[in-house]
């Protein structure tokens, strides 16, 4: 058992006076990498925090642990699996990169051939998938594919049929591949929406509606066998996690509407980090530093939370990636030996954009009674093609809430109008969003989430937690169950 003691210890020193005490405090805790700049100097990370947290990644093994996801050992093991999500992008055991961009080079052919027209004219991409199959295929073609004109591509995750319908209304079903994303390809919502897919293209006079629809699983025979042409299954990896897949064949739809070039350069960027990530001693490893800080706040600050704040429109939906990223993958219970974890695991990551989020949650952040640690994530390069004043404003406001809620403002003679601050916040600015930075910004959040879950000693690659309710549901659509009366009552009001 990893000893937390010295990490529980630690004091809470106020930020100015870490800055007061430190003049070279800025230069000692921030660093640049693959096109990111990270500061984490408004936290309260200190070298007695970082010699803290070294010791215990000795004690975790994290070295061996990092050396066994990059050479595909089995340490997925309550599924007895390795984790090859690095290998899409080059970066993995020999056999595992092979078979990997042999796989992207299936998918390249088929995207190819789209575009040559073997499907007939094809304008839109509809994409089905949930969760990992969902979230990270949307983050890329939001946050980079907003001035292509390629592919028009929806993605639709909800089983609720007005998110299929909305995308009905914009696609003309001639015009249409469907993609089915779903690593198991058993995925009740997946498996409806793609049916309703089907029938709405047959009723929109496509012939052969078959014939539009591409697999992306790592379950090629279950899409075979659910009608979809072999030529047009792409598969992945079962060791590739579904909320580390947008990698694989997953990316598909970012594929299609971003163009190969793009979708590589997003893999390079990944791959950066990667080495980054592999090769760096910790106290300057970047994903390892945001890791400690994350920790530092859960098991020595009492930190339930932590806030992302990107403060650029096209990273709108990163909140929601990272929340399944972190929440799914550390939110766990027990050890990876089967005991209970005995301390908190991943906080709860929330968020949303700057600066609307200023004028909504951030009462709470400056002056409410909990601590929550912030990220906070702009992007130097301006987008817009309106006056610099949209984003010096957008960015200069990323900039001064990070110095409040450090700073705060001392008012004795009236409490409402004072703020307590020292409030950490951590900021990523990326000289531009492109794919490579954007890939890069990913894979740092994946290696974060592995450091975590090291020291942890959780397994951070599976999710049983999600079973009891798919499982409770089925039962609920078969008209049976084991259900409580409240339960009973709500499905007998919904029914009948
Ligand atoms: O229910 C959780 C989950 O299994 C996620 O881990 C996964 O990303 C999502 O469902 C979708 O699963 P699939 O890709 O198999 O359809």
């Amino acid at each position: 058992m990893a000893d937390w003691s010295e990490i529980e210890a630690l004091k809470r020193i106020p930020l100015t006076k870490l800055f007061a005490d430190d003049p070279e405090r800025l230069g000692k805790y921030s660093a640049d990498v693959s096109g990111i700049h990270f500061d984490w100097s408004k936290t309260h990370l200190t070298d007695e925090a970082i010699k803290a947290f070294e010791k215990l990644a000795k004690a975790s093994d994290l070295a061996g642990k990092r050396e066994a996801l990059f050479t595909g050992q089995v340490i997925n093991v309550t599924e007895n699996r390795a984790v090859t999500h690095t290998a899409e992008r080059g970066e993995g055991a020999k056999d595992d990169v092979a078979s990997a961009q042999a796989l992207h080079a299936r998918m390249r052919a088929l995207i190819d051939a789209i575009e040559a027209e073997a499907l007939g004219p094809i304008r839109n991409i509809l994409h089905v998938g949930i969760g990992g199959s969902a979230l990270g295929p949307d983050l890329l073609v939001d946050a980079l594919g907003r001035d292509s004109n390629r592919y028009d591509v929806a993605i639709v995750s909800n089983v609720d049929g007005l998110a299929l319908e909305e995308a009905f209304k914009r696609f003309d079903p001639s015009a249409t591949v469907l993609a089915i994303a779903s690593k198991t390809f058993t995925t009740t919502e997946t498996m409806l929406n793609a049916e309703s897919v089907v029938e709405w293209m047959q009723a929109g006079g496509v012939e052969d509606p078959y014939g539009r629809v591409v697999a992306l699983t790592a379950d090629p025979d279950k899409a075979i066998e659910w009608g979809v042409d072999e030529t047009r299954v792409l598969p992945f990896a079962d060791t590739v996690g579904g909320r580390y897949s947008l990698w694989s064949s997953i990316g598909f739809p970012a594929a299609m509407a971003l163009g190969w070039d793009a979708f590589s350069e997003l893999l390079e960027g990944a791959a950066e980090m990667d080495r980054h990530f592999r090769l760096s001693a910790l106290h300057e490893n970047v994903p390892a530093l945001a890791a400690f800080t994350d920790l530092l706040y859960t098991q020595a600050f009492g930190c339930e939370t932590r806030g992302v704040f990107c403060y650029d429109e096209r990273l709108r939906l990163l909140p929601s990636y990272l929340q399944q990223l972190e929440m799914e993958s550390n939110g766990k219970g027990a050890t990876i030996e089967g005991k209970p974890v005995g301390r908190p695991t991943a906080p709860i990551t929330w968020g949303g954009v700057g600066t609307d989020q200023q004028h909504a949650v951030f009462q709470l952040l400056h002056q409410g009674t909990h601590l929550v640690p912030l990220e906070f994530v702009g992007v130097i390069e301006q987008a817009d093609t309106l006056s610099e004043d949209h984003h010096k404003t957008l960015l200069n406001s990323m900039f001064a809430q990070g110095a409040a809620l450090m700073k705060g403002k001392e008012n004795p003679d009236d409490l409402a109008r004072a703020y307590p601050g020292d409030r950490p916040s951590t900021t990523l600015l990326l000289d531009e969003l492109d794919a490579r930075t954007l890939g890069a910004l990913i894979a740092y959040h994946e290696h974060r989430v592995f450091v975590s879950g090291v020291l942890l000693g959780i397994n951070s690659f599976d999710q049983f937690g999600v079973e009891l309710g798919k499982e409770m549901a089925k039962a609920a659509a078969k008209g049976g169950g084991d259900f409580d009366a409240s339960t009973q009552d709500l499905i007998k009001r919904a029914f009948g």
